[in-house]
């Protein structure tokens, strides 16, 4: 996707045309297609804001290609790696069923591609349709290096208004500064990190931010017609509002399952997460035919934060508009639909109102049963300044983050080779505490002068193949509470409860919705609150639980869980492929 408007209506079609050749050539018996892509991670001047820097990209694209495969096909992508930097990618809410080493987190399940070095990532996309992303995992790469991953269903949509285009809608973060820089600064001393200078949508800010209105997504509509956004939140560090003006939206999918329709004003996505919306392009025709489509962040942070506004446009086809004169002032683009920065209430009830479809052809399969409930704490922390270090956290401390006190350190090996091999000893334990090491109010203690001191360490919890777990995130008032997007790898589950405060185990699951929760890969867990979701353990392997906000990651957000084989070979993991990279 580049700047162009010609570019971007081109691709929109190629999508349309991809999904009829999909529809009519494929049997939909489960034939074996393999679809091959080549991913060169390079380097590309790129400049926005007036700013131009070297983006890390793939094959010179910002954002990246869109895979675009059909359920059940084989993909096998070849990474190289072109820049001076170790890289990998991971295909963010792709089940990996038995191919965790395809999986894509550096450190977790692969070593780095090293400089000049391929790996081919090779898996089978099974049981899940709709719209995905991928995007870099290591440090703070996903920045820039990040795209659409679309699954085209076997059988047709669920809904049956005919769709007249696909059009996916990236929304990213663009610094006028090296990433690189930002992320090592912020590691160096312990503080906050620099903000973002805009937020994008396909790469594009739009005309709000200086130099930018020829940098302007426009999607051509045609009044009357139907179209499906897919909406991806590749942000590295804000949960979004997402709201087109004049116009609703009706809510299909997310996280690549279905939901039951609903309509709303505006969506609130966290980083990680993806929604699939139908918008009918239903205004006066004889108005300007220019409506804005508009992202700013869902803010629930303290740390200084990039307050802007990225905007696009859909362009009715027809109308006066063949001069493009763009709206630049944000008084005319009527987006009464788009939340104020800190609106919980519109977040907690675009969340709320998110239902798996749970019809009799695509049943909820969420565990009615546990066999082992996990709580954890998600804090932000402040430790004392090393000595002889200089840090510019909170008076003068330096900040971390972490579940039930552990801060995630990545060891310098593959926890998945170290645990293929029983090579264990100085890269992981698995001790990760399953419970908070003490019980207290964690949401209502004092922010400041609570103990806050964590443990860095790597520490996953094990359970075996087929357990049922739940896992309870409770969100503290350490430093400050926030909404913190928990993304686990390998697994979808469903969030069965959350509210405000602390979890209370005699009161809450009682209320739990084990009839229709929504299934996701990544969950924005209240400010302030707790989620409560459920898994079945049933990928065998070693997976990533973390924050999706890349700092709290980079703080230690994390842990990981692995799952150990089943009895039968088809509930075991695979061997490693032989390109695996080695650290
Ligand atoms: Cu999208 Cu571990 O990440």
């Amino acid at each position: 996707m580049g700047g162009s408007y010609v570019q971007q209506l081109h691709s929109s079609k190629f999508l349309v045309v991809m999904l009829l050749m999909s529809a009519s050539l494929l049997p939909s018996c489960s034939s074996q297609t393999t679809r091959r892509f080549q991913f060169n991670i390079e380097q590309k001047e790129v400049s926005r804001l007036c700013h131009r820097k070297a983006l890390l990209t793939v094959n010179g694209e910002y954002p990246g290609p869109t895979i675009a495969v059909q359920e059940g096909d084989n993909v096998e992508v070849k990474v190289t790696n072109r820049i001076s930097q170790n890289t990998t990618i991971h295909w963010h809410g792709i089940r990996q069923i038995r191919t965790g080493w395809a999986d894509g987190p550096a450190f977790i399940t692969q070593c780095p591609i090293r400089t000049g070095q391929s790996y081919t990532y090779k898996f089978t996309v099974i049981n899940q349709k709709g719209t995905l992303l991928w995007h870099a995992h290591h440090l703070w790469q996903r920045a820039s290096i990040y795209g659409a991953f679309i699954i085209y269903p076997r059988l047709p949509y669920p809904f049956s208004v005919p769709i007249q285009a696909e059009v996916p809608i990236i929304l990213g973060e663009w610094w006028n500064a090296e990433v690189d820089a930002v992320e090592n600064e912020m590691m160096m001393y312990g503080g906050g990190p620099n903000a973002s200078n805009a937020y994008t949508i396909n790469g594009l800010p739009g005309p709000l931010y200086p130099c930018s209105i020829k940098d302007t997504f426009i999607q051509p509509v045609e009044h009357g017609k139907t179209y499906m956004l897919r909406i991806i939140n590749a942000a590295l560090n804000n949960e979004l509002f997402f709201a087109v003006a004049n116009h609703s939206l009706t809510v299909v999918e997310v996280d690549a399952v279905y939901t039951k329709p609903f309509e709303t004003t505006a969506i609130m996505i966290a980083p990680g997460q993806t929604t699939t919306v139908l918008i009918t392009a239903n205004q006066d025709p004889n108005s300007s035919g220019m409506f804005a489509m508009a992202s700013r962040p869902y803010l629930t942070t303290l740390f200084p934060s990039d307050k802007s506004i990225a905007v696009g446009f859909l362009r009715y086809k027809g109308t006066r508009n063949g001069k493009m004169e763009l709206p630049t002032r944000l008084e005319t683009l009527q987006l009464d639909n788009l939340p104020q920065l800190e609106d919980n209430d519109a977040a907690i009830k675009f969340s709320k109102s998110l239902k798996s479809l749970a019809s009799p052809q695509y049943p909820c399969q969420v565990p009615k049963k546990i066999d082992k409930r996990i709580m954890t704490t998600i804090s932000l922390n402040l430790q004392d300044c090393p000595a002889n270090k200089t840090c510019k956290g909170l008076n003068g401390g330096r900040f971390l983050a972490s579940m039930n006190n552990q801060s995630f350190v990545h060891p310098k090996m593959s926890i998945l080779q170290s645990y293929y091999y029983n090579l264990t000893a100085g890269v992981f334990a698995s001790n990760f505490p399953e419970q908070p090491p003490k019980s207290f109010n964690y949401t209502g203690v004092d922010p400041l002068t609570e103990d806050m001191s964590t443990e860095t360490a790597t520490k996953l919890f094990t359970v075996p193949y087929g357990a049922r777990i739940e896992i309870v995130l409770q969100d503290t008032n350490f430093l400050n509470p926030e909404n913190h997007p928990i993304h686990v790898h390998g697994h979808n589950f469903f969030i069965v409860g959350s509210g405000f405060g602390n979890f209370d185990i005699a009161r809450d699951p009682a209320r739990y919705n084990l009839i229709d929760p929504p299934e996701r890969n990544t969950v924005a867990v209240p400010k302030g609150g707790w989620a409560a979701i459920r898994i079945k353990a049933d990928n065998p392997g070693v997976w990533y639980i973390h924050c999706h906000l890349e700092e709290h990651t980079s703080w230690g957000l994390a842990t990981g869980f692995i799952v150990q084989n089943g009895p039968i070979p088809s509930q075991t993991l695979l061997p490693p492929p032989e390109d695996l990279p080695l650290c």
